[in-house]
């Protein structure tokens, strides 16, 4: 291997080596890709094997632990976010909350929900991290959890592990939320 393949590789591997804010926006696309990819294929299976009701311990346990692995393995934190969240661990903090605001306001002003994305490094506490957030569109599948009308099982087994829940009621095309992504610098 060339030298400056290796070295390319190590700066790809160690977090903040990356210099400018295009590397970061990719990788904090792949990032959000992953966690989108790894969860819908978890939750395809489940409802196929137990319906939603089953699926839904696959959203409780999986969601949180895929976040988790992603993190772990790039350096930087992944997560969902949302203005209507059904885990408050999920709640927004000031920030996001600003960026999923400006999400709903550039819908409403015609764009595709699908193309919505934001970055921009933020400095807290003399501390500089690199923010990024992915919208998420709400799917015909998403409706079985996320919907207007549920499933009597699917409504009780939601209640029981998420009393605070504010997370349905929602339609094809309305944003569900979106995928946060921060890498320390
Ligand atoms: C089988 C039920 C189920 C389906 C189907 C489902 N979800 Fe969820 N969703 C959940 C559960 C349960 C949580 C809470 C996960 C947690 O505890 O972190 C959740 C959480 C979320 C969150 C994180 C913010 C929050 O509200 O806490 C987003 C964003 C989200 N879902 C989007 C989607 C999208 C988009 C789809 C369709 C592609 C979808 N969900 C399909 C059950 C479901």
């Amino acid at each position: 291997m060339k030298r400056w393949v290796l070295i390319g590789l190590l700066a790809a591997a160690v977090p903040g080596f990356a210099a400018d804010d295009a590397s970061r926006v990719a990788a904090s696309r792949a990032a959000a890709k992953e966690f989108m990819e790894t969860l819908k294929g978890e939750l395809q299976a489940a409802m196929k094997t137990g319906g939603p009701t089953n699926a839904i311990e696959v959203c409780h346990t999986k969601a949180p632990a895929i976040a988790r692995e992603i993190s772990r393995a790039k350096g930087f934190d992944i997560g969902r976010t949302s203005l209507k969240t059904r885990n408050p661990d999920n709640a927004p903090d000031a920030w996001e909350r600003k960026v999923l605001e400006d999400f709903e306001a550039r819908k409403r002003a015609g764009a595709d929900p699908a193309t919505l994305e934001h970055h921009e490094t933020v400095t807290a506490n003399g501390k500089a991290t690199f923010r990024y957030m992915k919208a998420i569109p709400t799917a015909e599948l998403c409706l079985n959890c996320h919907g207007r009308k549920l499933d009597p099982k699917v409504s009780a087994t939601l209640k029981r592990l998420y009393p605070e829940d504010q997370a349905t009621g929602f339609n094809v095309g309305d944003l569900r939320g979106a995928f946060t992504v921060a890498q320390p610098l």
